[in-house]
């Protein structure tokens, strides 16, 4: 049996004066689904596990275990079986009892071998089972947690974070043997990491939280290709896409250009349709996302339909085997966003606040309700955040950043050294732009009212 598990407006807030750590969530998970929650730390990912698993009392909202109002049912009357980060197994007890522990609490007297065996078969830990933790690898001993869980054929899995304690090596390892066994099992499962390309990797869909307020729920390929808000933008997809703040101009009797600092892309006439939508931000400050498949290094004869120059100096090289990250100064200036900067943000973001004279693009926008309270992302000046005051309510302080504000991937055959300037192309097809609160133009976003109306 597998699960549908819905959560509706669900909140959580620990004690009477502290705010809400999980706010307002709803997510609707299909029966046999493998679904992320995604989110840096601190952000409620496992509040909402733990809510889910009836560990944690949920403040608001609803939870609902197959259509059925489950928010006070006890753990054990959920039939989910959770597999944590620390997972802990009994060092007294041999793998087979480990494994076969949860069978006999449910059902005692019985004879469960066959379980036991067929999981660890699963597994591929059959010549483990007579070992103790104590002599077993981290890799080993997660397996036979993971057994554990298995072994009961729970309804569901709840995942938080299986993997983190773990080597990469195994930790890939292992995460291509989850995503098998769950898809084989077709167990409902809800699987918690702040790690991305894991999220990316294993998610039917990825589920992004940033300060307990889900940004967006979607399939990875569409969190990747469409992020609601520059927040997912950057938190989704190595290197980081390359977050520049712009300038749009869109004069009566010239070309459309955005304009970086020094340099500017040039908008192709005819403009497409998200081009042209953003004239409506002229004279505004806007975050320009390129992601490193929007850049390449060539010169502006070789371009093609679409693709835009810029130049750039070599700033800084980073050799990874397979390519080269090259990072570019082009002259303009990065857009920060915070808690990216600041992994461990000790407040909740700001709310957004209404602007006075909302522009024809957000009123169309709220018309067709894509905006969502709370996936708003304020653009913080470096300056700014510089002077930001301390105390205990300040964010942590920001990472040291690389230096260059454009990081192009290239092969390890081109020959580039440290300042030298170099011919750019972007293609404009993968153009993001985003408003000063973050919330992504263009591409438009997907429900956008018929403009004849
Ligand atoms: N028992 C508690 N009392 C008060 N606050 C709590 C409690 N448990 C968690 N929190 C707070 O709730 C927020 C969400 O915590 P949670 O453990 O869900 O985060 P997370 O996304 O799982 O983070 P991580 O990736 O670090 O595990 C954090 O700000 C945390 O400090
Ligand atoms: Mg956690």
């Amino acid at each position: 049996m597998t699960r549908a598990i819905s959560l509706h407006d669900v909140s959580k807030t620990y004690g009477t004066k502290g705010g809400r750590v999980v706010d307002r969530l709803s997510l609707d998970i299909a029966p046999g689904e493998f679904l992320v929650l995604l989110g840096p730390s601190g952000c409620g990912k496992s509040t909402v596990l733990r809510m889910i698993a009836g560990l944690e009392e949920i403040t608001e909202g609803q939870l609902l275990l197959d259509g059925e109002y489950a928010n006070d049912l006890p753990p054990a009357g959920r039939d989910m079986a959770m597999v944590f980060q620390n997972f802990a197994l009994y060092p007294n007890m041999t793998s087979r009892d480990n494994i076969g522990f949860p069978l006999r609490i449910e059902s005692p007297g019985a004879d469960h071998g066959a379980r036991v065996g067929a999981t660890a078969r699963m597994l591929g830990i059959e010549d483990l089972l007579d070992r103790f933790p104590g002599q077993l690898s981290g890799g080993e001993r997660q397996r036979v947690a993971m057994g554990r869980a298995i072994a009961r054929h729970p309804s569901a899995f709840l995942m938080d974070e299986p993997l983190s304690n773990l080597d990469a090596k195994l930790r890939n390892h292992l995460r291509a043997e989850i995503a098998k066994l769950t898809r084989q099992l077709k167990v409902t499962t809800v699987y918690v990491t702040h790690d991305q390309s894991e999220a990316m990797s294993l998610g039917d869909r990825v589920a992004v939280l940033r300060g307990g307020v889900l940004q967006q729920v979607d399939t990875p390929r569409a969190v990747y290709g469409l992020p609601r808000n520059v927040f997912v933008a950057a938190f989704v997809g190595t290197p980081r896409i390359n977050l520049l703040r712009g300038l749009v101009r869109a004069p009566l009797d010239g070309a459309m250009t955005v304009s970086l600092g020094k340099q500017f892309l040039r908008l192709p006439e005819p403009l497409t349709m998200d081009h042209q939508l953003l004239r409506v931000q002229q004279g505004r400050e806007v975050i320009v996302g390129l992601r490193s498949e929007a850049v390449r290094i060539a010169k502006p004869s070789a371009a093609r339909p679409g693709e835009v120059p810029l130049t750039g100096l070599v700033e800084h090289l980073e050799f990874q085997g397979h390519e080269v990250l090259v990072h570019f100064d082009t002259g303009s200036r990065p857009a920060v966003v915070p808690d990216l900067e600041a992994p461990r943000p000790a407040r909740r973001p700001a709310r957004r606040r209404r602007r006075d004279g909302g522009t024809a693009l957000e009123w169309l926008r709220e018309r067709a309700g894509a905006l969502r309270a709370g996936s708003s992302v304020a653009l913080l000046d470096r300056a700014a955040e510089a002077e930001a005051p301390g105390g205990p309510d300040a964010p942590a302080a920001p990472e040291p950043r690389l230096p260059g504000d454009l990081v192009v991937r290239t092969t390890p055959d081109l020959r580039l050294r440290h300042g030298m300037q170099v011919p750019l192309l972007v293609d404009l097809a993968h153009l993001f732009v985003f408003d000063q609160h973050g919330e992504r133009i263009c591409p438009a976003p997907d429900h956008l009212p018929d403009l004849e109306e």
